[in-house]
């Protein structure tokens, strides 16, 4: 597949090169049917050199953040439980899920997408019903499941966003997480599929949203929780936005310069937002409203996709600023208050103590209303 001609394509293709690097030169314990070790797996999500005979090869890190929480993550998955990844939005759980997906099995699209709507067909099995009526219930006739298909072939099932799922169709894991059989009592032969070694499931789950569907008691103990909190680092999280937005304009085929010191504005100001707290020591009110690493990486693309269609290619403090209103303020008119009151005090402290970008923000206080 030419990776260049799709927006986002899958990782186990994105980063192709970098896996089958990995895999020539493993020589760490692996378990059954994985296709990295653990070793090697921690390497493609955080980054690091590999020796190979042809000279040292850089890993880029994909993954910023808690190292211990990934490598806890690839150890539940070589065991016997689950793994759910819980955590606010934006933090990273799908691309995390599917960069474990892609490393250790070699797929990160075996998915099932939680909704209101999911139902226990879309989680085990379902039928092709123009073959169910020509050739009756036989295993041509089967329509499997992610969960079904993990199970044979000793691959990863992904659950994402499991708490939308109502409670009751999320508990027919249980049965499976436990025995690691699927009962398909209308065939015949063959009715009872029994998990291949390799096969785990890794759920996500939004800790916004919790109470929607919260999980039984009975599923979260087929589970190892781990949450994922969002990129405390401004450093970093500048740094995350910078490169997702590299990666956005390659995907699009187009040469966008990311502007450093906007990327920096967009890390502190989501940042503090967060926190609560600016780096002064002032104290800010919290917006309602997601504040998450992936909703500044969509505001700053956001910005240097209108300068690159219709300005001269640097980012307008204006565009930036109103992007930032309509990602801010879309649930809860009461944080279009909170960001006022960050530009009097924070945005003002900064235009005057840094300047640069800071101050080209400050001059569009004005268009928050
Ligand atoms: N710790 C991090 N390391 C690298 N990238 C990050 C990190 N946190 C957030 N990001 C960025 O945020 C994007 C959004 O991540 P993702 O969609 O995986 O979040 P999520 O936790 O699944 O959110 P949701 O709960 O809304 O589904 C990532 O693609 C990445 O650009
Ligand atoms: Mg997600």
């Amino acid at each position: 597949m030419d990776e260049m001609n799709y927006i986002k394509p899958p990782v186990e293709i994105r980063y192709a090169d970098e896996l089958r690097v990995l895999a020539e030169n493993d020589k760490g314990r692996k378990p059954e049917n994985w296709k990295l070790s653990p070793k090697a797996v921690r390497t493609f999500i955080l980054g690091g050199d590999i020796e190979t005979p042809g000279g040292r090869v850089r890993i880029e890190r994909k993954f910023y953040g808690n190292d211990a929480l990934v490598e806890r993550c690839i150890i539940t998955l070589a065991g016997s439980r689950g793994l759910m990844l819980v955590g606010e939005p934006g933090t990273a759980k799908t691309m995390l899920s599917e960069l474990l997906s892609a490393a250790c099995c070699g797929c990160s699209t075996n998915t099932v997408q939680g909704t209101a709507g999911t139902t226990e067909d879309m989680i085990k099995y379902s039928w092709n019903y123009a073959l169910l009526l020509s050739k009756g219930p036989c295993r041509e006739a089967l329509v499997p499941s992610p969960l079904l298909i993990g199970m044979e072939k000793g691959i990863f099932a992904r659950f994402e966003e499991i708490t939308r799922t109502p409670a009751e169709i999320q508990d027919s894991l249980i049965s499976v997480m436990s025995d690691q059989i699927l009962n398909i009592p209308e065939l015949e032969e063959g009715g009872l599929v029994l998990a291949r070694p390799g096969f785990n499931i890794i759920g996500t789950a939004n800790t916004r949203d919790k109470g929607v569907n919260e999980m039984s008691g009975a599923l979260k103990r087929r589970f190892n929780f781990e949450t994922v909190e969002p990129v405390s680092d401004v450093r970093l999280e500048k740094e995350i936005i910078l490169k997702e937005a590299r990666d956005l304009a390659k995907s699009k085929h187009i040469d966008l310069p990311a502007d450093t010191d906007v990327a920096e504005l967009l890390a502190v100001t989501y940042h503090e937002l967060r926190e609560g707290i600016t780096a002064e020591g002032t104290v800010v009110e919290r917006p309602g409203a997601v504040m998450s690493t992936a909703e500044a990486v969509s505001v700053f693309y956001q910005t240097l996709s209108h300068a690159w269609y219709y300005g001269d290619g640097r980012p307008d403090p204006q565009v930036l600023t109103q992007n930032l209103v309509g990602a801010v303020c879309k649930e809860n008119k009461d944080d279009l208050e909170k960001l006022k009151a960050y530009f009097r005090t924070a945005v003002r402290e900064k235009a005057l103590r840094k300047g640069g970008a800071w101050e080209g923000f400050l001059k569009t206080a004005a268009l928050l209303k």
